[in-house]
């Protein structure tokens, strides 16, 4: 891959981006395999919309991430698994081995029948064998749908169904720093609902005893042994979908985001090699899991598709100790270290001795992703972690936007902090008021679009594109709409504020408010709830629940217990709000429209402008609810 190593020639790189983006986007994609090249580099119009890369190419991922590094690198790591249990041996797979096994589960897959295009379930803990799972799908064509591991069954049964799985892939269990999660449990209750599954597989890790259904589950450890390692890959074409990745947005359920094979392997590949700056003997560790985003192109799809050595860890940073991330970042000598404002902020609450102590002198670059940096955690982390002398790429994307879109190049970009900096080649952001007014200029800030189609950005929202169409392309006209205010500033710099829409992130992770009101909805003594986001020290954004219960138990506290356990239920233990304010009532509009805007002021504990609320069905609530909250 072609690397930008001056900030003059990322200028130029820029301006040829923009100025001749096919020419530009050719000339990436020529550096990867493909059996047939395309006929036509883009057609799209964001009205439909209707977005094609490399139509007509022919290709498989998998090839461009296993098959192609044999010859030369076939001995050198592709992936290092370090344990959750800081005891157990690190594994790790050469990408000779990897290619191996990939094989071999895809003609497992095979065997069950699993064809191009079907769709299949992945439900695992953080061990080589997701990877493995992922990428069997790819090489035989069928379209994964990752679930992360703290989602509850109820909203795996809701992402098998809206995209008809056919098989699921899972474990018995994972371990999650000092907790256990019983994966398997949680799939056999999600399956009570899921008619068009056929055949669960299921791997055991964490040796919990587990029900085994005949004619529907097996192990993954018997499997493999019926199969060989010969898997020829499928011949896609590059606007054949590649996966599935459900995310939360404003309204309603949580949307199905498609990628597809072409486009998605040049702009993560892309982005890869050249934000990072990747070095060939380089060890690349991404701290995501791979049920996000982040860790589809940057644990996975990027860093094996330029024959990088990727690290995925199991655990958490901070278990058994402190100092844990640290002593993994030393063990394996780890040169680029991606993580989350959420976890620096967690461990900077643990004062500077692990982090100091640590022998951290292999980083050569850090990056941030998912969430506003503050400042405080990005001086930490240049100072502590990074000495000094490794640049900080805060990266701003989406699950949408399939790679990096706003980023400084390591090395390249000054830097400046929670400042996500300029735009990548290729990408076009503009910011629009309103009105949907575009603001030119600099020192301005506005509503994030992006007014020119990148490689790796979504083609539709599975089974419902008149969503797709509505949810990002229908807000300003020919406009794709990220959900994010942002700000430029003097120096044409990027700074995203957060997002304009009612979605939440907590801990980096997005998070729906109208999801969240339905689950607590859910709960039986509940007539009414509101959800607002709040700032919250580590988290970032806190979940913060408004609820009329006209009755809880004697012991209030057991109430918001209950409800805690609805959310746990309905959608899982990462939506659980941080706060519960039970109130008899709730600002409302005449016309019945909760005003959010007056809870999140509440919510932020600053109520000393609160706005007009003399238009409210019932001004008097907001009194209550002041003194209330000021309870909690
Ligand atoms: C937020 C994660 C500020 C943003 C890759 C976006 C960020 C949402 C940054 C997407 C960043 C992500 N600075 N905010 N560097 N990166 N965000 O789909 O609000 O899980 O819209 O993708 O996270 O979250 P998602």
């Amino acid at each position: 891959m072609m690397q930008i190593n001056s900030f003059d020639e990322y200028q130029k790189t820029y301006k040829l981006s923009v100025e001749q983006p096919e020419e530009f986007w050719s000339g990436i994609a020529s550096t990867f395999k493909w059996r047939k090249k395309w006929d036509k580099v883009l057609s799209w119009n964001f009205s439909e919309p209707n977005v094609k890369w490399f139509e007509g190419a022919k290709l498989n991922i998998t090839e461009n991430c296993l098959d192609r590094h044999l010859a030369e690198n076939g001995d050198k790591p592709a992936i290092i698994w370090e344990s959750n249990d800081p005891e157990k041996d690190s594994i790790t797979l050469t990408y000779k081995i990897l290619h191996e096994q990939v094989c071999r589960f895809a003609n497992v897959l095979k065997k069950n029948q699993v064809k191009k295009g079907d769709r299949v379930c992945i439900y695992m803990p953080m061990v080589p064998e997701l990877a493995v799972a992922v990428l069997a799908c790819a090489r035989i064509g069928a379209v994964h749908s990752v679930v992360f591991g703290g989602f509850s069954a109820k909203s795996i049964a809701d992402r098998i169904n809206d995209a008809s799985c056919k098989l699921v892939i899972t474990a018995d269990g994972a371990y999650r720093g000092a907790k256990q999660i019983q994966l398997k449990e949680v799939i056999d209750d999600a399956l009570i609902g899921c008619p068009s599954v056929e055949k669960v597989i299921v791997l055991t890790h964490t040796r919990t005893p587990v029900s085994m259904l005949k004619g529907r589950d097996l192990w993954f450890e018997d499997e493999i042994k019926l199969v060989d390692t010969d898997c020829p890959a499928q011949e896609m074409d590059a606007e054949d979908m590649l996966f599935i990745l459900y995310t939360s947005g404003s309204t309603g359920k949580p949307k199905g985001v498609v990628h597809t094979v072409g486009g998605y392997m040049v702009y993560a590949g892309y982005t890869f090699s050249n934000v990072f700056n990747y070095q060939p003997e380089e060890v690349f560790f991404c701290t995501a899991d791979i049920g996000w985003i982040t860790g589809h192109s940057y644990i996975v799809y990027g860093p094996l598709s330029q024959g990088a050595t990727t690290l995925m860890f199991e655990g958490v940073p901070t278990y058994p100790t402190p100092a844990r991330l640290w002593e993994v970042v030393d063990k394996h000598k780890v040169n680029i270290l991606y993580t989350a404002p959420t976890a620096i902020r967690s461990l900077m609450g643990f004062g500077d001795e692990p982090v100091d102590g640590a022998d951290l002198s292999s980083l050569r670059v850090l990056g941030s992703v998912g969430e506003p940096i503050n400042e405080e955690a990005w001086h930490w982390f240049d100072e502590h972690v990074g000495k000094k002398k490794c640049p900080i790429v805060d990266t701003w994307w989406q699950t949408e936007t399939g790679g990096l879109m706003i980023s400084p190049i390591a090395f390249v970009t000054p830097t400046k902090p929670s400042y996500a900096t300029l735009p990548l080649p290729g990408v076009q952001p503009v910011l629009v008021d309103e009105q949907g007014n575009v603001i030119e200029g600099n020192g301005v800030s506005g509503n994030l679009c992006i007014k020119f189609p990148w490689p790796g950005m979504l083609r539709t929202t599975y089974g419902d594109h008149q969503r797709c169409k509505l949810t990002y392309f229908s807000t300003y006209e020919n406009l794709y709409f990220t959900g994010d205010g942002c700000l430029r500033d003097e120096d044409g710099y990027y700074r995203i504020t957060g997002r304009v829409d009612d979605v939440i992130n907590v801990s980096g992770h997005r998070i729906g408010t109208a999801e969240v009101e339905n689950a607590i909805n859910m709960h039986a003594g509940v007539v009414e709830s509101a959800v607002v986001g709040y700032p919250h020290e580590v988290k970032g954004q806190g979940i913060y629940a408004f609820v009329i219960f006209p009755n809880p138990h004697s012991d209030a506290d057991l109430s918001r217990k209950d409800i805690l356990q609805t959310v746990t239920r309905v959608i899982g233990a990462i939506a659980k709000p941080d706060k519960i304010l039970f109130v008899s009532g709730l600002p409302k509009t005449r016309s019945g429209k909760i005003m959010r805007r007056i809870l999140r002021k509440i919510a932020e504990g600053d109520i000393s402008n609160l706005g007009d609320i003399s238009t409210l069905q019932d001004p008097a609530v907001v009194e209550e609810i002041i003194e209330k909250a000021k309870q909690v």
